[in-house]
């Protein structure tokens, strides 16, 4: 039914020996089919609560999630919402109080220790060693897997992150990007089929993101599973195939971010800086919903102009100006909102 941990090992060794990560996949249609439909991560009814001195907190409610090998699947949702949680789980940190949980067929309650050959973790707060330089980082975390990476394995391994320069400098003198990326190749250094990255990209710059993204893609397209929690909807549609929405405790939706977007039915978002009554823009030519996210209002509208020459009329009439105005297509944003009724962040 799975692998035992000697055959787990010895995988590992052997990638890491000749050729360290697995082979990109052949893109054909009919391997990426197979790779989507074969299920490697697997939540049934899955129940999980923390004891906070007498309280009870309940983190996850009857959640079930299947994770197809090959994908790179994302848990959106915002703080708080139980994606740390549902992580801790197919980690083997946290047992759940029901439910069942496996791995590449793996129960996750009886056999953690083989599950976690499998994986390649990076967690919330990258609880990185800083008085260790990024070579002994990644050979460290390869050692708590019985992997023996080399000190050139270690730096080619930093290489493919972007950081070979950095072998010999200490985690904590390197920058905010460079940690996150550091943390990433901690993650790999078992050169583990599935990754899990708890908020991979949070507090980094735009450009500092990107560059981690490309290296999330670089390991899926070495044909590795990835899963990732995030609070961002961009990031959700820029890296993932599917994405589960989950919100106090359940998933609330979970498929393509193309389906999750075109099923919502939505028209374009009309979005300004213009103070204006709700109750007198809902009104207004083709206009469908109207809100307010800080200063700005936002107008679902089906007639994006129609809608915005009566709001210039308007503003006009009450003597205001409209500022910049942009619109844009509906997107997981405007899902979570509808499912939930609050916004992501
Ligand atoms: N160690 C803990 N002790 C008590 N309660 C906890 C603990 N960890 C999480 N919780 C609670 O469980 C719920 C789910 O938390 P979790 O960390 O899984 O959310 P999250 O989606 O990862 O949030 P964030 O986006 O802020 O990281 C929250 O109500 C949280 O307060
Ligand atoms: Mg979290």
């Amino acid at each position: 039914m799975y692998r035992s941990r000697e055959t787990a090992r010895q995988t590992n060794s052997d990638n890491l020996g000749h050729n360290r990560h697995l082979p990109a996949p052949t893109k054909t249609k009919n391997r990426s089919a197979l790779l989507m439909q074969t299920p490697i991560i697997q939540l049934t009814d899955v129940g999980a609560a923390y004891n906070r001195g007498r309280e009870r907190v309940v983190a996850l409610k009857d959640v079930s999630l299947t994770i197809n090998r090959g994908e790179i699947f994302g848990l959106l949702g915002p703080n708080g919402a139980g994606k740390t949680t549902l992580l801790s789980i197919v980690e083997g940190l946290l047992r759940p109080e029901r439910g069942a949980a496996t791995v590449d067929g793996i129960d996750v309650l009886t056999h953690p220790t083989d599950a976690k050959q499998l994986l390649g973790i990076q967690l919330q707060r990258s609880a990185l060693l800083d008085d260790l330089t990024a070579a002994e980082l990644v050979r460290l975390y390869a050692a708590l897997y019985e992997v023996d990476l080399s000190a050139a394995q270690a730096t080619e391994l930093l290489g493919r992150f972007g950081l070979s320069d950095k072998a010999r400098v200490y985690a904590r003198r390197l920058s905010g990007g460079q940690q996150q990326r550091l943390a990433l190749a901690v993650a790999v250094a078992n050169d583990p089929r599935i990754v899990l990255l708890d908020e991979p990209t949070s507090a980094l710059d735009p450009r500092a993101r990107r560059e981690v993204w490309d290296m999330i893609r670089q390991l899926h397209d070495e044909g590795r599973t990835i899963v990732l929690t995030t609070h961002s909807m961009e990031e959700a549609e820029a890296l993932c195939g599917r994405v589960a929405i989950i919100d106090a405790g359940r998933i609330v939706a979970c498929d393509t971010p193309a389906s999750l977007v075109g099923n919502l039915g939505a028209a374009p978002m009309l979005k300004t800086a213009l103070e204006l009554p709700i109750d007198a823009v809902r009104p207004l030519p083709g206009v469908r919903a109207v809100r307010y996210t800080g200063q700005h209002l936002e107008v679902e509208t089906t007639e994006p102009q129609l809608t915005l020459a009566a709001l210039q009329q308007m503003a006009t009439d009450r003597g205001r100006i409209i500022g910049e105005v942009t619109v844009r297509p509906p997107n997981l944003e405007d899902v979570f909102l509808k499912l939930t009724g609050r916004s992501l962040n």
